[in-house]
């Protein structure tokens, strides 16, 4: 089939939505994917139309929250061809959060079946390309096994919820204020904040809804030492750091180093952005480099933001210390390295530019 005809036949298939405004909000999609484990074996996943569990109210993740989930997208190209983005990645940070909170992971190769599945059985929701919409889908792993007493349990049931969402920047791609918060550690040093579990985002609750109610977003320091940063709410943190090579008296024809910093910590999500960003960033000869960052290093570093699968890369314009009284400002609008990363990412996601890397996996949904 040619792209033409391709492009053609997902018109016809499209739901009537109105994609440019459906936010990051929850749209009944047709069907869910489910798969339970039983000792320790995992059944096939299956398609169904009922969005309801029969849950047992004392199943483990009701009790003691063993729980982990995942977020990723699949993208309708410039070419007609559906394109999921690194499942393999989500399927493999699910089996590390499964490890850490003692649930039987799900087979990397179930996940994707999954995945495929829910989206063949919701492709009317996958948005046409150049809405900036994407077909979402929320990998999620529960115990299920009743339990009073403390400690984990040994039933499992696997989801996919896909669902549309819109885009992040429906206008044009811009700035965020963030804050530093304090108050509220996310997560501890040797604790779950590596691994995407729903206890790191309830404990996070308290600090984010408070900043978004100053219509920010905050960051989170270290718990130990409220030293370094640690990352976003539901994302890493980049900064760019330009270095005058001139005034280092390194001899180059480039003035400047770019520099793309972000942390290095036991507490923050592996993300799967941050790290193709960083790919990108070498690619283009920026130096990366992943340490600890003190919150005072802000004032050095040209460019920030915040990154994650949903916004890609959200660009700070300041980060106010309000305890402080310092306010860390990069300009009112993105700056050119992020912006420049922001549409290389998002060109290998809609097919406009060579995926070097095998990131996405083209699923023919004409056969
Ligand atoms: C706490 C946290 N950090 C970072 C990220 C970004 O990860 P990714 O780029 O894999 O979406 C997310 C989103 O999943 C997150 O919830």
């Amino acid at each position: 089939m040619n792209d033409e005809m391709s492009a053609l036949l997902n018109d016809e298939m499209m739901q009537n939505i109105d994609w440019s405004s459906l936010g990051f909000h929850y749209t009944e999609p047709d069907y869910i994917v489910r798969a339970a484990c039983h000792d320790g074996v995992w059944e096939e996943p299956y398609a169904t139309q009922d969005k309801y569990l029969h849950l047992h109210v004392s199943a483990t993740c009701l009790q003691y929250g063993q729980e982990a989930f995942e977020g990723l997208k699949a993208f309708r190209g410039v070419d007609g061809k559906i394109r999921i983005f690194r499942w393999r990645d989500n399927a493999r940070r699910l089996a590390k959060s499964a490890e850490g909170l003692f649930m039987k992971p799900v087979p990397e190769e179930l996940f994707g079946k999954a995945i495929r599945l829910a989206l063949e059985k919701n492709i009317d929701f996958l948005p046409p390309y150049g809405t900036g919409a994407t077909l979402y889908f929320r990998p999620l792993l529960i115990g299920t096994t009743p339990r009073l007493g403390v400690g984990p349990g040994h039933d499992f049931e696997f989801i996919v919820i896909p669902s549309p969402i819109g885009p992040y920047y429906p206008g044009k791609f811009h700035c965020t204020t963030f804050i530093i918060n304090r108050y509220v550690d996310r997560a501890a040093p040797f604790g779950t904040g590596q691994f995407k579990v729903g206890g790191n985002y309830a404990s996070s609750f308290r600090a984010t809804e408070a900043a978004h109610a100053m219509g920010m977003d905050c960051i989170f320091l270290d718990a130990k030492q409220h030293k370094y940063i640690d990352e976003c709410s539901a994302a890493n943190f980049i900064g760019i750091k330009k270095t005058d090579r001139c005034a280092d008296r390194v001899q180059s024809t480039d003035r400047f180093t770019i520099e793309y910093l972000t942390p290095r910590s036991n507490a923050i999500l592996p993300s799967i952005t941050n790290d193709s960003l960083m790919t990108l960033a070498k690619e283009r000869g920026y130096k990366v480099t992943r340490r600890h960052i003190r919150l005072e290093e802000l004032a050095d570093m040209s460019e920030a933001a915040a990154c994650g699968t949903a916004c890609v890369i959200s660009p700070m314009d300041k980060v106010i210390d309000a305890e402080r009284g310092i306010t860390y400002s990069f300009g009112s609008e993105p700056g050119p390295v992020l912006t420049e990363l922001y549409h290389a990412l998002k060109d290998i996601q809609y097919g406009r530019a060579e995926d070097k890397h095998g990131w996405t996996e083209i699923v023919d949904m004409t056969t």
